[in-house]
């Protein structure tokens, strides 16, 4: 699928994003092991979330779609051994927090993935599973591999990265081990896996970048409201930030402080985000994001500590980067090169294409900035979130852009470019 992008007059208007990724994958399978029946709106219905729901229905989970509710009968923490080799699709969390759940089952199974999947390090989580007594036969560092689990013992553990995906498989196996498991990492990443599964009746304890779970206890389903997703909102906060006349306001979108580094580096390039109607969903803090654009951005230094809570944005932020006046650096950004794509090489590649002054460094990007974008055919690298960031460059850019291979936009956010289109005027 290829898009086509013009330039924009100015975005207008009030969208609802679709609900967070990370929190469906987690309501999902939280759901699938409680005891009883989990009710979950405003869930994500998007390839990623779909390949988590078709292996906890492997693993005996009954999951049906009920009008807008995703309906979850749970297997009171005892899964049913597969058949098949379990499909992660494209997803990351989907195999790296099924592996920690599987830890705990006393079964084997194996989990495979697409091409790009197959690729990314799976060390950092089968290295701390294997302490707590995991076994993977082969020991195998990606995809396909299996996992043997059984009788698990707590550990404390020192992640390396600051991995959400890391943190949430230890946790998970946690809920099967003996004792208290301890994970600490080098900064706090996103926390939605520790909030829900204290909403889940698990006896959780969180203090900075080190958070436990206390194993042996039975998890029970729950209503689970999802919020809109920031990692969707943050195109759209870029494009009306970047679209002189803009007037955007986004709903109910989750503004979790180990997620909302967007906001704050936005605001910091000189971009016009008002927070309003915040409140609470469960545990998760939601507001309505209003965004005008007009002033000209200017360019930020970026460093380690933010990263983890603007993980997923980097792409589009380079965007608001090679528009804005005076050089933007980002550093510590490492982790880009090992998600869908090896994202430093695919932005700064495909944003060159437009005219862009993009380098990219060992761990980061230096973004000149003020040159202005060229329409340009260009190519999504297989990357659902560098799709979305070229289409908002797009925008911006003199003449027509083309993104190929853009079908990929469907791992996240199937209806993105409608969404686009309700708000370009
Ligand atoms: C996610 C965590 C992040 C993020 C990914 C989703 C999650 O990955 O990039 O899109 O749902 O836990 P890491 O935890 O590996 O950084």
């Amino acid at each position: 699928m290829i898009i086509i992008v013009s330039p924009a007059e100015k975005l207008k208007g009030e969208l609802t994003v679709p609900g967070d990724k990370s929190v469906t994958h987690r309501a999902v399978i939280l759901g699938a092991l409680g005891a009883g029946v989990t009710e979950v709106r405003g869930y994500l219905d998007a390839e990623d979330c779909r390949s988590t729901i078709e292996c906890m229905r492997a693993m005996g989970a009954r999951i049906t779609f009920r009008g807008k509710v995703l309906l979850i009968q749970g297997r009171a923490m005892k899964l049913k051994e597969p058949v098949l080799p379990l499909d992660c699709g494209n997803s990351g969390t989907t195999a790296r927090l099924l592996m920690g759940v599987l830890a705990g089952q006393p079964f084997k199974a194996e989990l495979t993935g697409d091409a790009s999947l197959s690729r990314r390090p799976m060390k950092r989580v089968t290295a701390p599973l294997k302490k707590m007594g995991a076994y993977f036969p082969g020991d195998k560092e990606t995809l396909p591999l299996e996992v043997q689990g059984g009788e698990l013992e707590a550990i404390s553990y020192k992640s390396l990265q600051a991995s959400a995906q890391v943190k949430s498989a230890i946790l998970l196996a946690g809920l099967y081990a003996d004792g208290e498991t301890i994970v600490e990492e080098p900064y706090l990443s996103r926390n939605h896996t520790e909030l829900m599964l204290e909403q889940f009746g698990a006896k959780v304890k969180a203090e900075g970048p080190r958070v436990s779970v206390q194993g042996g206890n039975m998890l029970k389903g729950r209503q689970v409201r999802v919020p809109g997703d920031i990692s969707a909102a943050a195109f759209f906060m870029v494009a009306a930030a970047v679209v002189p006349g803009s007037d955007v306001v986004l709903k109910n979108v989750g503004v979790n402080p180990t997620r909302s580094g967007i906001i704050e580096l936005l605001q910091e390039m000189g971009a016009e985000l008002k927070l309003v109607n915040r409140r609470y969903w469960g545990r998760e803090p939601v507001a309505d994001i209003s965004v005008r654009g007009g002033d000209t951005l200017r360019g930020i230094e970026i460093g380690a500590a933010i990263i983890p809570r603007v993980i997923d944005e980097i792409p589009v932020l380079a965007v608001a980067a090679a528009v804005a006046q005076g050089e933007t650096r980002i550093s510590g950004a490492g982790e880009l090169r090992v998600k869908e794509s090896d994202r430093l090489t695919a932005i700064s590649e495909q944003l060159d294409r437009m005219g862009a002054m993009i380098k990219e460094t060992d761990d980061g990007l230096v973004i000149g900035g003020g040159g202005g974008l060229k329409g340009a055919m260009l190519d999504s690298c297989g990357d659902h979130r560098i799709a979305m960031a070229l289409a908002v460059a797009g925008l911006v850019a003199e003449g027509e852009t083309a993104v190929k291979n853009a079908g990929v936009i469907k791992i996240s956010y199937p209806a993105f470019m409608q969404s686009l289109r309700s708000l370009v005027e």
